[in-house]
């Protein structure tokens, strides 16, 4: 059977019980989901994705207490920024081996994190990012039912480097299975998004896109925008090195946690 390809612009565009099967990438590449994929990629144990800085720090004092050992630390940020008392921010290279080895991250981000939530009913959620592309990829050629791909935005608006990740997904689904997906009108205007981003040998991935290239494409976004408004032009790069890890994150609605696969 050949699956159905749906793309959400919005988390709020699709009500959870239309995420109940099927596979759901969430995507925040500007930063959520590219900072997720280093943690893990680096060692972390588990990312457990809050909705409030309250929730957060409130989990992870009890953690802290039920386990002395256990090495909890509190990351992500508002209006880009670290939060005042975390141990991170939500820049995707803070999240290096000698720091988070080992640890339990419990995060909360604008966006990002809350999209994870609207994923409550679904039975198999990852999260993507141009970082673990190839990774996600191999993912989905597996699915014979649904794709999800649920966009975080920005601030409640639309953001183009979460689109252009999604019509870059769509995209490469198509070429390489050869299948013709059935697909909502949003997944046609985001794969359309990323053919008109780019020209060959890039646009149909004859040649991995070059980081410098897609990160002048993801600066033109509303996360991009406000990521060079904070100075933290830097991680923008950081989100545009296709493939460079292999680790595929997997949220468990049950118990609300991300780990490593
Ligand atoms: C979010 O989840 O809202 C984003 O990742 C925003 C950011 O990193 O600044």
């Amino acid at each position: 059977m050949i699956p159905r390809i749906n793309v959400y612009a919005l988390p709020n565009l699709v009500e959870p019980d239309e995420l109940a099967t099927g596979t759901v990438v969430v995507i925040d590449i500007l930063r959520a989901t590219t900072t997720i994929v280093h943690a893990i990629a680096a060692g972390a144990t588990a990312v457990v994705p809050c909705g409030t800085v309250e929730e957060a720090e409130r989990l992870a004092e009890m953690l802290r207490q039920t386990d002395p050992d256990a090495h909890v630390l509190l990351a992500g940020e508002r209006e880009c920024l670290p939060i005042s008392g975390f141990d991170l921010g939500n820049s995707p290279t803070e999240f290096q081996p000698e720091r988070v080895f080992r640890s339990v991250i419990i995060m909360t981000t604008t966006n990002g994190t809350q999209a994870f939530r609207r994923c409550r009913k679904a039975s198999k959620v990852i999260a993507g990012a141009f970082v673990n592309a190839s990774r996600v990829l191999q993912e989905l050629f597996e699915e014979t039912s649904a794709i999800h791909l649920l966009c975080a935005g920005a601030d409640g608006e639309v953001t183009r480097d979460d689109v252009l990740f999604a019509g870059y997904l769509v995209d490469r689904l198509e070429r390489r299975s050869g299948l013709r997906y059935e697909m909502n009108a949003q997944a046609l205007t985001a794969r359309e998004n990323w053919q008109a981003s780019f020209v060959e040998p890039y646009v149909s991935g004859a040649e991995p896109v070059p980081p410098e290239l897609l990160a002048n494409q993801l600066k033109r976004s509303r996360a991009g925008e406000k990521l060079i408004a904070a100075g933290m032009e830097n991680d923008i790069l950081e989100a545009a090195r296709l493939d460079r890890f292999s680790c595929l994150p997997t949220f468990d609605p049950a118990s609300g946690i991300i780990v490593g696969r």
